[in-house]
């Protein structure tokens, strides 16, 4: 045999045991061939391609036993494109405008929220209602800008009549949220009331308890603190909010002006 046909024969049979090794019918046995041990009389058949793989999921599983999930860093327009025109749960049915997330993608801050309310389903951009106005000014007086930070929700669209995301959609939601965190990986992460700290804690704590508290998400320090919805209708509770931003303007070494972000 020259020394091409016995390299053929070398490669023909690798394939072979990596199909077995995989579980997929041999080639041989579906051709009826000989073995390549035997004397190959002429070319073995080109080799088939790999079985087509699934496309990457949007999060990885975790290794077993991990405290942190395994989540591919990807790009923003990457994780956008894979949600596409969104059916996987009840929520498309009734939105106009799915809202991804807007911002800095390499932001040192993301403030994740609950889900998109009237004004935001209509525009398409995260917090730009009442509560999106207050978000605003929160976010100033910390001394940054709205395209400095990243906002997105848990939920991408809006809930009928804004009543609370269910576990059905935020579970399917989920995957997108923590796949732009991956994306962005900020240093710090402020979530916005119950839905936001529950889901990524993984802890259904009550906001009250939470809130104030360093806790982490995947290694990054998080900060759970009220939602601005809430605030507008509790204004005497934005003191406890200001308190929570003060502890998250520290980390980047930033210093308050007084009583700024209670207004
Ligand atoms: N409330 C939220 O949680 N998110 C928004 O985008 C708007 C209001």
């Amino acid at each position: 045999m020259s020394d091409e046909l016995r390299e053929l024969a070398l490669e023909l049979r690798r394939h072979l045991a990596w199909q077995e090794a995989d579980g997929s019918r041999s080639i041989l046995a579906e051709r009826g061939a000989q073995k390549p041990s035997a004397p190959v009389g002429k070319a073995p058949p080109p080799i088939a391609a790999p079985k087509a793989q699934p496309p990457e999921p949007a999060v990885a599983r975790p290794p077993p036993g991990s405290a942190v999930e395994v989540i591919a860093r990807r790009p923003l327009d990457e994780i956008r494109r894979e949600l596409g025109d969104c059916q996987r749960c009840k929520l498309c049915k009734g939105r106009s405008t799915l809202v991804f997330g807007t911002g800095n993608p390499r932001a040192e801050l993301v403030f994740v929220g609950e889900g998109p309310g009237e004004e935001e389903d209509k525009q398409g951009v995260p917090f730009v209602g009442k509560a999106g106005q207050l978000l605003t000014k929160m976010i100033e007086a910390m001394k940054f800008t709205r395209d400095d930070v990243y906002i997105c929700n848990v939920v991408k669209c809006r809930p009928p009549n804004n009543r609370n995301p269910e576990p059905d959609e935020i579970e399917a939601c989920e995957p997108f949220l923590k796949a732009q965190l991956a994306s962005i990986q900020p240093k710090v992460i402020v979530a916005l009331g119950k839905f936001a700290a529950q889901t990524l804690l993984r802890d259904q704590t009550a906001i009250t308890r939470l809130r104030g508290q360093w806790r982490q998400y995947q290694g990054i320090p998080l900060m759970p603190t009220f939602h601005p919805a809430y605030l507008l209708r509790q204004p005497d509770e934005k003191r406890l909010a200001w308190l929570d931003l003060q502890e998250v303007m520290k980390r980047f070494g930033r210093t308050p002006d007084s009583k700024k972000g209670q207004q």
